[in-house]
């Protein structure tokens, strides 16, 4: 799943000549991902001048904490790859540790700064390419079931003061319109105990994770063990 993966990335990657902006997740499924784009022939496919890496969850952690989801982005690729300048992590440690909003503000300000415009142009999408992963009750990034902030239209982040998983921290989040401005969101499920969550995802139920989609070409990737049972053969 990891090779394919990073074959779509850095296929997205090779179809902008311009500046590449990529959005990252957190979690575990996309850890293999990430040490293969660290790795020949992966790493030297890509022009790491010209791509800006965001992230399109955070939890409200400090930079130092194991949980902070671009200090593992960064520890498992970035810091050996990218020019610092090309790494937006979301902050979270503003004036008022306790305010995801404020960490959700400043990063609205940086995305809105990076795309030159206050509004975003169906015609011109923010992301070349969104990574996405699944959480167990249906989550994506952190927007979660039944949370107000799954009908955001106007902010493109967030502040989410509880979380409905672990880690119980509060969380920053790209909103569905941002993540959605995007030439590719490509989902990556595996592990058998997220066949029960996907077949509900694959069967329309209300749930962020199919409310979730690109304007361009949403993908999943989803491994064996987690294909619902009427996916398979
Ligand atoms: C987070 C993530 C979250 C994640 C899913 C899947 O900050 O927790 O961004 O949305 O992608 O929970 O997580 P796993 O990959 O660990 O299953």
């Amino acid at each position: 799943m990891a090779e394919a993966a990073a074959e779509r990335v850095i296929a997205r990657i090779s179809e902008n000549p311009g500046r590449v902006a990529i959005c990252l997740t957190g979690g575990s499924s996309p850890r293999a991902l990430y040490q293969l784009l660290a790795t020949d022939p992966h790493r030297n496919k890509i022009p790491w001048q010209r791509v800006h890496w965001f992230i399109g969850d955070e939890r409200f952690v400090p930079v130092d904490d194991p949980l902070n989801n671009m200090a593992a982005a960064r520890a498992i690729f970035l810091d050996q790859c990218a020019p610092a300048a090309n790494i937006h992590p979301i902050p979270t440690s503003t004036a008022d540790p306790t305010d995801p909003d404020r960490g959700a503000a400043l990063y609205e300000q940086e995305l809105k700064s990076f795309y030159g415009a206050d509004e975003l142009d169906p015609a011109r999408p923010l992301f070349d390419l969104v990574l996405m992963g699944v959480g167990p009750d249906g989550h994506t990034a952190s927007l979660f079931p039944g949370y107000p902030t799954l009908d955001e239209t106007t902010r493109w982040v967030v502040g989410v003061p509880k979380a409905n998983v672990e880690p119980f921290v509060p969380r920053v989040t790209l909103t569905l319109p941002t993540l959605a401005s995007c030439r590719e969101m490509l989902f990556e499920v595996a592990g058998a105990d997220k066949r029960a969550i996907l077949t509900l995802t694959f069967a329309g139920e209300n749930l962020p994770a199919n409310r979730a989609r690109s304007s361009g070409e949403t993908v999943w990737l989803v491994d064996q063990a987690a294909l619902p049972e009427n996916f398979r053969g």
